[in-house]
């Protein structure tokens, strides 16, 4: 299956004319011209192979499967054995995106070897390009290993999905002098090798400042405009998921335009309209 429309802004981001995997140096030399780029979340190979050919250049295999893939109620319980075949599907289902696979909860607090054993699980098992990891200071060590190892990694601030508890609840972080803190955890995780870092649900200003003090790309959830690039969850952005955040555009209506489609379906069965002869075998 392939979608006639080209992608809508193909950049050297993109892979260029090559049709190349993006790779980090992309990713560098995008924050250097100063263009923004758009990041989704792809959980499968079909809306993979779509996002792809509409020109994402990157894919995050979120550990958000937790909620739109397996159906719980935070991204605490999803495990390694779970996310990993979702990321061989993306990278299965795509050709030129960078596949960015996330590591979850309780796979890599504990430590470096165990950071790096599951990090080098998913390069190995799935082929995703690069690892994300939520965190500032305290995971440094880990971040320190992977990139030594020849991992590329993703961090991620701000609202960190995996500290909920900690957090007491989805709340906007890095308010008042708790903002200098989450800078300081950005310099770092720079300093530690990290080639970009997502900042999630923390005031404008701050991303903005975050983003102008930094050589590497932040990428925005719920951070305003002034970051290097954006992610959503594509089920959010979509309209398939039906409580969303302040932060989050509906850029279709799938929900509603499945709902309907299976009514019809029940509705064509049930009055024996569905299968009609073109649908038969002679
Ligand atoms: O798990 C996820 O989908 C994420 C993004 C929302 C950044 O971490």
């Amino acid at each position: 299956m392939s979608s006639s429309a080209a992608p809508a802004q193909p950049t050297a981001l993109y892979g260029g004319q090559q049709g190349r995997r993006v790779t980090v140096r992309d990713i560098a030399a995008a924050k250097e011209r100063r263009e923004k780029w758009p990041m989704l979340t792809a959980y499968d190979a079909l809306t993979a192979r779509i996002f792809d050919e509409a020109g994402i250049p990157v894919l995050l295999v979120g550990d958000s499967a937790a909620m739109v893939v397996y159906g719980y109620d935070s991204t605490i319980p999803v495990t390694v054995d779970d996310l990993i075949p979702l990321a061989a599907a993306v990278v299965r289902g795509s050709k030129r995106a960078m596949v960015v696979a996330d590591l979850p909860f309780g796979s890599y607090q504990t430590g470096v070897p165990e950071a790096l054993a599951n990090a080098t699980r998913f390069m190995k098992e799935t082929g995703a390009h690069a690892i994300k990891l939520e965190g500032g200071r305290r995971i440094l060590p880990q971040v320190e290993a992977m990139v030594a190892a020849g991992i590329p990694v993703m961090a991620h601030l701000g609202l960190t999905p995996q500290s909920v508890n900690v957090f007491g609840g989805y709340r906007v972080q890095g308010r008042g002098e708790s903002g200098e803190e989450l800078l300081t955890d950005a310099k770092s995780l720079e300093a530690a090798g990290a080639f970009s870092v997502v900042l999630e649900c923390v005031p404008e200003d701050l991303a903005a400042r975050v983003t102008s003090s930094l050589s590497i790309p932040t990428i925005g959830i719920g951070g305003g405009n002034q970051t290097d690039a954006q992610v959503l969850v594509w089920q959010d952005m979509a309209g398939l998921t039906p409580h969303t955040a302040k932060f989050v555009k509906k850029y279709a209506d799938l929900g509603a335009a499945l709902g309907d489609a299976a009514r019809t379906y029940a509705d064509e069965v049930v009055n024996g309209v569905y299968p009609a002869p073109e649908h038969s075998y002679r």
